[in-house]
Parts: structure tokens; sequence; C-alpha cells
């Protein structure tokens, strides 16, 4: 129980600091994605900005709002609460993580790093949404742990652009490769540690004794 507090605590620290981060860095002091964008050399197509920034905000606004409600929904108080509101903001997190994908597929032809950036992000495109809509179909039918597992393996997509960040300024100011380099080493790196972590996070909590057991409900 404290194991899981404590980890509830870990979690919410991490996802909160980076939604700020993500909204003050993207919406106040770099709004035009300058520093991001000077990495990219050599686009094999013609990159239209207000249309690619504009897409980018939406990107990141429903990636902030996925953030925020699939972290929320985690909060045993929040669930006990009400069942109801826990539904509804299931639905928001869905809703968002099927916008980020939608304004990824936009962004994914025009990546750092070429062709083999885009055919990452695209992979992640679909097995997100693929993993968020399974953890939907166990609760439909009532699988209450392989719900909650589908959705730790979901919410750990929402740390993709941190994950990418954190492997690229490695590569790239650690190691000294060239950016683009890094950045597709940072995109397939976080592709094995979004899989992985969730793999050990759900094996270490393993099965909680309420919702293994659940009470009857009317
Ligand atoms: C949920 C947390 C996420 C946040 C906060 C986020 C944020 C951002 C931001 C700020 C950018 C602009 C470039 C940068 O500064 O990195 C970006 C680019 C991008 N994101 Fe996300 N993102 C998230 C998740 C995802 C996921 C899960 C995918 C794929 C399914 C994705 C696909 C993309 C693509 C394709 C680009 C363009 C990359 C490029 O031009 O090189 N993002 N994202």
């Amino acid at each position: 129980m404290k194991k899981r507090k404590t980890l509830y605590g870990l979690l919410a620290g991490v996802s909160i600091l980076f939604i700020l981060y993500a909204l003050a860095k993207n919406f106040v002091f770099d709004p035009a994605a300058e520093g991001f964008l000077s990495h990219k050399t050599g686009l094999k197509r013609e990159l239209n900005l207000p249309v690619w920034l504009n897409v980018m905000y939406v990107h990141v606004a429903f990636a902030c709002i996925a953030m925020a409600s699939g972290l929320l929904n985690f909060s045993k108080r929040f669930f006990e609460k009400s069942r109801k509101l826990h539904r509804i903001n299931g639905y928001v997190y869905i809703v968002s993580v099927l916008l980020v994908v939608l304004t990824s597929g936009y962004m994914a032809p025009y990546a750092t790093g070429g062709k083999i950036s885009s055919i990452g992000f695209n992979l992640l495109n679909m097995v997100w949404p693929l993993i968020t809509i399974t953890a939907l179909i166990q609760i439909k039918k009532k699988r209450m742990i392989r719900h909650r597992n589908w959705m730790i393996r979901s919410y750990a997509f929402c740390f993709t652009n941190l994950l990418i960040h954190l492997i690229t300024s490695l590569f790239h100011q650690g190691f000294g490769l060239v950016y683009a380099t890094s950045y597709t080493i940072g995109l397939y790196g976080s592709m094995v540690l979004l899989l992985v972590i969730p793999y050990i996070l759900i094996r270490k909590i393993g099965p909680s004794r309420e919702i293994a057991n659940p009470p009857r409900m009317m």
C-alpha cells in the first residue's frame, strides 16, 4: 500500500513538472519552436511552418491533457470518490490520445532524422491507440487488473517526448553525435523503454487485493 502511494507520488511529481515544462517551453519561451526546427536540415518535403506550428500546438495541448487526465485516473482516491468521473475522465484521455496521434501523423513525415524517424513515429501512431483501446475493451469486459495494466502500458507513452529529449541530449551533448542521429536513437531508445518500464512496473506492483476482488455492484 505504502509502496503504491510512493509510486503514485513519484509519477505525479514527474508528470506535473513535465506538463508545466512542455506548456512553458512551447507556448511561452519558444512558441516558434526555433530551437527544435533549427535541427531540421535536408528535409525531403517542404514544411509549411504556420500549419506545422498550429498542429504542434494542438499536439502539445492534448498531450498535456492526456498526461493530466491519465494521472488523475490512476488516483485511488479519485476512483473511490466517483466511478462516473473516472469513466468520463477516461474518455477524455482516449480522445486526447487520438488527437495526439492524429497530429503526430501530420508531423511524422517531417520528422528530424528523416525517413527512419518517420517510420518510428508512425509505428507509435499505431501502437499507442491500439494499447489504449485494449485497456478500454478490458474494462468493458470487467477485467479490472488487465484494464489497469493496459492503462499503465498506455500511460507510459505520455513520456515519449521526455524520453526522446533525454536520450537525444545524452548522445548529442554527451557523446558528441550529430543532433539528427541522436534524435533517431532517442526515438527508438524511448520506444524500447516505453515497453520495458511498464513491464517491470506491472510485475513489481502485482495485482491489488482491492481490485482483484472488487465489491459487488448492485
Ligand atoms: C504525450 C506527451 C507528448 C508531448 C508533451 C509531446 C510534445 C511534442 C513537442 C513539444 C513536439 C515539438 C518538438 C519538440 O520540442 O520535441 C513534438 C513533436 C512530435 N511529436 Fe510529440 N509529444 C508527446 C507524445 C508524442 C507521441 C506519443 C507521439 C507519437 C505517437 C508523438 C509524435 C510526435 C511527432 C511525429 C513530432 C514531430 C517530430 C519532429 O518533427 O521531428 N508525440 N511533440
